[in-house]
């Protein structure tokens, strides 16, 4: 008998303190949302496993702490990472500054093979707030972002609402399996 070979895709998820990344994967893997916010602490996995095709895949998505004083992560742990979702707050301009410097720590530490391949992806979360009235980064400044940063897949998100949630972590999925 054939056995079916399960792969593992491990993701980082890395974004400014408060953006919504730890309530993102909540959604995704619990479909849960607490409006309370709790800072992560160092870092943490949550697994969901997914079919893709005909492969069976686990996603071991990585949450990681926005506030620095909480940030205690090495080289190791960024390393074998096969995607890196960038998230920020569509409503909070400097979480989108911020995009810069987290792509090139990522890039930095985890050392890929190909940087300029590498896939990551961008979540503009938080698209519920006020119906868009208090939102300060168009989707056209963040895709165009995006594209001069080699074509990086983007996402609108809201984790409260479940809004592009699935879709978005689907998208992950198939960019890391592409790039195993
Ligand atoms: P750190 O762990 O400090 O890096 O923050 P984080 O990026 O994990 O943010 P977290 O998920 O803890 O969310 C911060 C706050 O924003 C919480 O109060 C959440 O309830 C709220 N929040 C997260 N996503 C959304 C969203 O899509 N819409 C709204 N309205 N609030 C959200
Ligand atoms: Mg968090």
């Amino acid at each position: 008998m054939a056995t079916r070979r399960r792969t593992l895709l491990k993701v980082i998820v890395l974004g400014d303190s408060g953006v919504g990344k730890t309530s993102l994967m909540n959604q995704y893997v619990h479909n849960k949302f607490s409006q309370q916010y709790k800072a992560t602490i160092g870092a943490d996995f949550v697994t969901k496993e997914l079919q893709i095709g005909d492969k069976l895949v686990t996603l071991q998505i990585w949450d990681t702490a926005g506030q620095e004083r909480f940030q205690s992560l090495g080289a190791a742990f960024y390393r074998g990472a096969d995607c890196c979702a960038l998230v920020y707050d569509v409503n909070v301009a400097k979480s989108f500054d911020s995009l810069e410097t987290w792509h090139e720590e990522f890039l930095k530490q985890a050392s890929p093979a190909d940087p300029k391949t590498f896939p990551f992806i961008v979540l503009g979360n938080k698209v519920d707030i006020g119906g868009g009235s208090t939102r300060v980064v168009s989707e056209t400044k963040a895709a165009d972002w995006c594209a001069s940063n080699g074509n990086i897949p983007y996402f609108e998100t809201s984790a409260k609402e479940d809004y592009n949630v699935d879709e978005a972590f689907f998208t992950i999925a198939k960019t890391a399996l592409a790039n195993e």
